[in-house]
């Protein structure tokens, strides 16, 4: 049977989603708290108007989309979901379908999944990826669900995705919260490449004393090479922009504080949870969270005096910095593609890693080339990290030492480098045989004879620590 859809919601992303589908042939009914929204938004839908029913009140709304209904909701992340969920509760029936296509975080998303279980219609959650323009011309789709959900809905999902060398991107992840689950994922790693793009960008401008000009010139260079991605592409044109109001580059005008909507921070959350080290990540978000403190820093220049930051004569060239970047985009993904494993053995999702990583290449806010090359090596890579993976072992190889250089020239001069950092230690923490762990095993021991493992294999759980005080005797 075929599924007859509405949309709830039609703020910029809803409104962009709507016409979306409308493009694609579908015709859409749709509905907006506030009437004067979707009287705005038909008005302006040109001659895609045709598709779109517009409804004034909810009721009106589901009556007007015949069963089975696939309704998407475009609303709020949070409680506005639940209310919304509620309001449609009496008014569906069985085959109806719900698709929270916001930013929910997974756990409400399975949380809701279940509560569904208990009602006659469906309810699913999707990660819908690329801003207000991939909503309008072709956003990656993470789909939680179950296969049948794929089956009914999949066809609209890639249709209105966008399409890498022709392949549509979207995919079933798994069922319940995975869709959102993977969403998540990505905001972790889209805020990480933003602070890596952001180190780089500190040590252009501080390091090296570059204007906004030649700032966007090396992003434009550099996004013809293998770091060739959206972030990058935007990077250099923020750059190049300039303030029509004081004519000073766009960039110099605009306040150093990072927002942050929370997807990001969960991502950091729910590793913790998992114990799946993300270092990269946890970075990013502590470094926006750094970067909003703007009094405690102006007292801590005036207090400590702020470090030079300018780079000695030399100290680093762009070459190196471009590659320092690649090896930090590396060792991130590999952190992220892990914690994706580890969900999917923790959730019992199958999430297709290969697939994520093929419907992430067009669409999505981290889109780039490097993950056409990541989708090829985790088909093989059989659940091991991406750093052990080729090409990545390889390039890894290349341009550790240029990460290195990087991030030691940073610090000697004071230039903040986080995210590239706390890469470069995971880097080499993961690939340290003997780390500095037996100590805390026998801290551990001594203040609460936690026991420890020995080398040897001899069977001796506690220390000879004399005055610990938990020795016996
Ligand atoms: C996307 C983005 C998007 C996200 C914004 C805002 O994939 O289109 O991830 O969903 O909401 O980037 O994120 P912050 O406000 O937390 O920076």
């Amino acid at each position: 049977e075929t599924m007859n859809f509405g949309l709830i919601g039609l703020g910029t992303m809803g409104g962009a989603l709507a016409l979306n589908i409308a493009e694609h042939g579908f015709p859409i009914t749709v509905y907006n708290r506030t009437g004067e929204v979707t009287e705005h938004f038909t008005a302006n839908a040109g001659e895609l108007a045709q598709r779109l029913t517009p409804t004034a009140t909810l009721e009106e709304f589901v009556a007007a989309i015949k069963p089975p209904r696939a309704i998407i909701l475009m609303v709020p992340a949070g409680p506005v979901v639940d209310a919304q969920i509620d309001a449609l509760a009496p008014l569906l029936g069985p085959g109806d379908v719900i698709i929270d296509a916001g930013n929910a975080n997974y756990a409400d998303t399975e949380r809701r999944t279940c509560r569904a279980g208990d009602e006659e219609f469906d309810f699913i959650g999707i990660g819908v990826s690329g801003g207000e323009e991939g909503a309008r011309h072709g956003p990656s789709i993470m789909v939680g669900g179950q296969p049948g959900h794929w089956q009914r809905l999949g066809h609209l999902f890639e249709a209105i995705s966008a399409k890498y060398e022709g392949v549509p991107c979207a995919a079933l992840m798994g069922q319940g919260g995975a869709g959102h689950f993977v969403k998540m994922v990505h905001n972790g790693i889209e805020y990480a490449d933003m602070q890596m793009i952001a180190e780089a960008y500190s040590l252009m401008r501080d390091g090296m004393g570059q204007d906004s000009t030649r700032i966007a010139r090396v992003f434009e260079q550099w996004n013809r090479g293998p770091l060739a991605s959206y972030l990058i592409e935007i990077s250099g044109k923020v750059a190049r922009a300039t303030d029509p109001i004081t004519g000073a580059p766009m960039l110099d005008v605009i306040r150093d504080a990072a927002g942050q909507k929370g997807t990001g921070r969960w991502t950091a959350i729910e590793a913790q949870h998992l114990a799946v080290p993300v270092p990269v990540i946890e970075a990013a978000v502590a470094a926006r969270n750094i970067s909003a403190r703007t009094d405690e820093r102006a007292k801590g220049a005036e207090v400590f005096g702020q470090m030079p930051r300018a780079l000695p004569e030399g100290a680093l060239d762009l070459e190196t910095l471009e590659r320092a970047l690649i090896a930090g985009k590396i060792l991130c993904y590999a952190q992220g593609f892990e914690m994706l494993s580890v969900a999917a053995e923790k959730f019992f999702w199958d999430l297709p890693m290969a697939t994520i990583a093929r419907i992430w290449r067009a669409g999505c806010i981290i889109r780039s080339d490097m993950l056409n090359d990541m989708a090829t090596a985790l088909e093989g890579a059989e659940g091991e990290s991406l750093i052990h993976a080729e090409p990545f072992r390889s390039l890894l190889q290349e341009h550790e030492a240029a990460l290195r250089e990087t991030v030691i020239a940073a610090m000697r001069t004071g230039i903040a480098v986080p995210a590239l950092s706390s890469g470069l230690s995971w880097f080499d923490a993961m690939r340290t045989r003997r780390s500095s762990a037996n100590i805390i095993q026998a801290q551990r021991d001594f203040f609460g004879a936690h026991s420890f493992q020995r080398l040897d294999g001899v069977d001796a759980p506690h220390g000879p620590w004399g005055d610990s005080p938990l020795a016996e005797g």
